[in-house]
């Protein structure tokens, strides 16, 4: 129950939001919020009597959590683009909004993507960490052999806002890029000169393979063993979108064995833990999950969390609907 003292709707955010939706939020509603190390059990806590939920990737929204919340919720509010943390159905049978952040982190996401593929293509991660450990001992001209991207073959799965901007971040290098989409994109086709390709081509033509696709079913494994012996020796495999598309035991082993030439990786299944294999794994950039880590991106995902919030509690359409 909302505190009677205090007639204005309660907004949950799960764990913290950005003060750019903080002081947002404050101005008409109760804010409350469950820190960093908020556990499962303690949102249920807080839960009830909420109007919105503020949740982000980390954050499991179904049943349980929705139950605790009761009739008073209305609207789910991602502090982030992907939502595969929220039951969608779940939401859909009680009649409760679900939105999103997109836009606002697309250059943010697409950077990061075009760091980690010079990142793991020029192997810097072990080269820095040989430095640092005192292993350099000299010009070596054998030492830290990586893939030149110049004229490289990209090759990019799924071309939403995320996909399509890597396109075009990396259109000066590429020889050539390839994409996979359900829907065909012309206008990228006309603007960036991208091809369309099934995944299979796409695997065994691309020097560099980037994932730009949401976590679903459909997608869950989309890169396993089979999908990595498809690959080039020397491809580089990246992932900025959710840990879930890639078996990461068959990339650990891909990766071990010279089956693919290097990997970088934001995401896991299981955040925020990492697969003990891809920790031990050769060739391998591991960073944890800060795609959208920009200040500017940060900033206007937490208004328009903020935003879609207060929409849907005044009785508009949310501008970023999911459900
Ligand atoms: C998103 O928005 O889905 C990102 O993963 C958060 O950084």
């Amino acid at each position: 129950m909302s505190d009677a003292a205090d007639p204005r709707p309660k907004v949950l955010v799960a764990r913290v939001l950005l003060p750019a939706g903080m002081e947002r939020l404050a101005e008409t509603c109760e804010v409350i919020e469950g820190g960093l190390s908020a556990s499962p059990e303690r949102l249920l806590e807080l839960a009830p009597g909420a109007a919105a939920i503020v949740a982000d990737p980390t954050v499991a929204v179904g049943d349980q959590l929705l139950d605790a919340a009761g009739s008073e919720l209305r609207v789910v509010a991602n502090f982030a683009v992907g939502h595969d943390n929220v039951d969608l159905e779940a939401c859909r049978r009680r009649g409760i909004a679900v939105t999103n952040t997109p836009g606002v982190l697309t250059n943010a996401t697409a950077e990061l993507a075009l760091a980690l593929t010079l990142a793991a293509a020029r192997r810097m991660s072990e080269a820095e960490a040989s430095l640092r450990a005192g292993a350099w001992v000299g010009w070596d001209p054998r030492e830290h052999l990586g893939l030149e991207l110049s004229g490289a073959s990209f090759g990019i799965v799924g071309m939403g806002r995320i996909g399509r901007r890597y396109a075009e971040l990396v259109a000066p290098l590429a020889g050539e890029t390839l994409y996979v989409s359900r829907a065909r994109k012309p206008e990228a086709e006309r603007e960036l000169g991208v091809i369309q390709v099934d995944l299979a081509k796409l695997l065994g033509r691309a020097d560099v393979v980037s994932l730009h696709v949401p976590a679903s079913p459909e997608t869950a494994g989309l890169i396993g063993a089979d999908e990595l012996r498809a690959m080039s020796p020397h491809a580089v495999l990246i992932n900025t979108a959710r840990g879930p598309l890639i078996d990461s035991a068959a990339l650990a082993e891909a990766l071990r064995e010279g089956e693919i030439g290097a990997a970088g990786l934001d995401v896991y299944e299981g955040e925020p833990a990492v697969p003990a294999e891809l920790l031990e794994a050769p060739r391998c950039v591991l960073l944890p999950h800060i795609g959208s880590a920009t200040a500017r991106a940060r900033a206007a995902m937490a208004r328009l969390a903020a935003d879609n919030v207060l929409a849907v509690l005044g009785g508009s359409e949310p501008p970023n609907r999911v459900a």
